[in-house]
């Protein structure tokens, strides 16, 4: 199935004017910050009809089966994805008992429902006149939900898209890290994660304080720039969160590079990191477009796994 929106500003709903704004967010923060650094918004969803627990059951229930994902909650930073264990429940008993049942659920892509869809253009319709002049566009809307169980762990991993995460509902602790640390993330594994391997990595003891440290509370949201690595804590109650994601022209380069450096790395060639040569990258980048087109072999990872929040 299809699940990427196309968003941008011209095309966004048009904001009724006798409504609020749903998102707080500082002009002169966010143009300094936005995708360079993490930085916090404020939003109006906590109270929203759509994240109450019998709506979301209620959106598991009509979504097609590999729009959710759910296992149990309580696992270490550093995990295997293949070795992650199940919980032993269905999806919707994994909702109706998140508050015991020691879990971590995302129902992704809810923008496949007409309501969810609608409030995430709308969040992002505010988002885009601030991130419009810095990465312009804003492409590929797409939402999702993440209910977890008290004090459950969401491994140490990066994603690949601009993302804000809203805080609906319970606490959660964020460990965020600088994604141009490279004795943090080095470019053999942004090459391995843009050629579709598993987004989780290890994150060493000795780094484990090296980062920001965000205590997320309801009416929250962090924005988290694109494969800036992180893990998370819920705290002592369920949390429900809601995260609003975007692709922008430019982060389609930036995995083609990766993937073009891959492919060298594998037959032996030690390719410059990317950004370090502009004309290379733009010459390699040129080519790479060529060849999909004359292939037809357009690739779009919006159907990844999702590891979550
Ligand atoms: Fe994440």
């Amino acid at each position: 199935m299809s699940t990427s929106t196309q968003i941008a500003p011209k095309q966004a709903p048009q904001q009724n004017q006798s409504l609020k704004p749903l998102l707080e967010v500082a002009p002169v923060e966010f143009a300094e910050k936005f995708s360079r650094t993490p930085f916090l918004i404020r939003h109006r969803l906590t109270d929203h009809p759509l994240f109450a627990i019998d709506r979301l059951l209620e959106l598991a229930k009509s979504l097609p089966e590999g729009c959710l994902e759910y296992n149990a909650g309580q696992l270490p930073v550093n995990c295997d994805p293949s070795l992650t264990p199940l919980n032993g429940l269905s999806a919707e008993e994994t909702i109706e008992r998140i508050a015991t049942c020691k879990s971590w659920m995302a129902i992704k892509y809810v923008e496949n429902d007409p309501e969810y869809r609608d409030l995430l253009h709308r969040c992002l319709g505010e988002i885009a006149p601030h991130s419009e002049p810095i990465v312009p566009g804003m492409t590929q809307a797409q939402g999702f939900i993440f209910v977890t169980s008290p004090g459950s762990v969401t491994p140490y991993h990066i994603d690949p898209e601009h993302n804000f995460l809203l805080q609906i509902r319970g606490a959660k602790h964020i460990h965020l890290y600088d994604g141009n640390d490279r004795t943090l993330l080095d470019e053999v594994h942004l090459e391995r994660f843009y050629s579709d391997e598993h987004r989780n990595l290890k994150l060493h003891d000795a780094r484990i304080d090296d980062g920001w440290k965000f205590d997320l509370q309801p009416g929250m949201g962090l924005h988290f720039p694109v494969t800036y690595p992180h893990w998370v804590q819920n705290q002592d109650e369920v949390s429900v969160s809601f995260s609003i994601t975007f692709r922008t022209p430019d982060l389609d380069r930036r995995r083609a590079l990766y993937q073009i450096n891959h492919q060298l790395r594998k037959r032996g060639w030690t390719p410059p990191p990317v950004g370090d040569h502009r004309l290379r990258d733009t010459l390699a980048y040129t080519l790479f477009r060529i060849r999909r087109k004359l292939l037809g072999t357009a690739k779009s990872d919006c159907s990844r796994s999702c590891n979550g929040m």
